[in-house]
């Protein structure tokens, strides 16, 4: 198996853009390491589909951890053929195609594009994922994402994108961990990182639960949309690589809350910051 650095040796030789080496030697740091089965995906129903658009950071980070877990992917750009090399590294079930053929493809489709492009994405691939269970990482950043950027943290993102996305079946998912830790704690020993969710479906929810744990963390089940905002850019909870345990202390989360409506023990915290940090994640 290629280490990280052979990787990017062997991408700058070929010709391939930063964007393919960074994510190809993320890939292969993934699949070198150990600690997961493909048993995730389970043989007794039929192996959900995944589509992916926005294969960055987060996106092709997971990626890469959905691969290892055996799932069948549709991996997506809009310039495809950045992503043949990743396709390639990560094996003969995942698939590239445009972010239209990956929302077409998914039973499951993970959107993780910058905020600022959630309406456009929502409007233009309407069709393909209308009822679908849709999984959105994005935060929203003023200095990224413009003006619509202030009005999501206000309202909280769970809310927000429901606008952006009608008629899906939305989960708030991944988007309070940063990418390196995602790669990095994946599988970790001891005891997992946290993954918080936030859903008014619970048939989604419990998908994203499945996909949490086959990516190697803990999903905690914060509430329906309207709790999204609990892990927003900038709540106490956010990018603090905290396990289960202590993002349900953190969040006043009963031990096993339902799916849809977690059960709470603790006040709803204030909005996060309006401008927050930094637009690096
Ligand atoms: N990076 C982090 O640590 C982190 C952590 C948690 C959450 N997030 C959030 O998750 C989202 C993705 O973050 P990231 O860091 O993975 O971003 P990224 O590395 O910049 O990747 C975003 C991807 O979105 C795609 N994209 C951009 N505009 C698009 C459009 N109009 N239609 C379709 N695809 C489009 C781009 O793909 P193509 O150019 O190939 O089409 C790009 O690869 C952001 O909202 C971010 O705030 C990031």
């Amino acid at each position: 198996m290629r280490t990280s650095a052979e990787a990017i040796k062997a991408g700058v030789k070929s010709g391939r853009s930063p964007r393919a080496m960074v994510l190809a030697a993320a890939a292969a740091a993934i699949l070198a390491a150990g600690g997961i089965s493909r048993a995730a995906v389970s043989h007794h129903s039929r192996p959900l589909k995944i589509g992916i658009i926005g294969t960055g950071r987060i996106g092709g980070t997971l990626a890469s951890l959905w691969a290892k877990a055996g799932y069948e992917l549709t991996i997506s750009s809009r310039h495809p053929e950045e992503l043949q090399s990743l396709a390639h590294a990560l094996g003969p079930k995942v698939h590239v195609g445009t972010p239209r053929e990956a929302a077409a493809f998914g039973d499951v489709v993970l959107i993780s594009v910058p905020y600022g492009a959630l309406p456009q994405v929502g409007r233009d691939l309407a069709p393909e994922l209308a009822g679908k269970i849709v999984l959105d990482t994005g935060n929203p950043y003023p200095q990224r994402d413009g003006a619509m950027a202030l009005e999501a943290r206000r309202k909280g993102t769970g809310v927000a994108s429901a606008q952006y996305l009608p008629g899906v079946r939305l989960v708030r998912a991944f988007n309070a961990i940063t990418a390196p830790n995602l790669a990095s704690q994946a599988h970790r020993s001891g005891e997992l990182v946290g993954i918080p969710l936030a859903g008014d479906d619970p048939r989604a929810l419990a998908v994203a639960e499945r996909l949490v744990r086959a990516a190697g963390f803990a999903p905690v089940v914060v509430g329906g949309l309207a709790r999204a905002r609990e892990f927003d850019v900038g709540t106490p909870v956010y990018v603090k690589l905290l396990t289960a345990r202590e993002l349900r202390e953190k969040l006043g989360l009963s031990r096993a809350p339902a799916a849809g409506g977690a059960a709470r023990q603790a006040p709803t915290p204030p909005p996060p910051p309006a401008a927050g940090p930094a637009p690096s994640n």
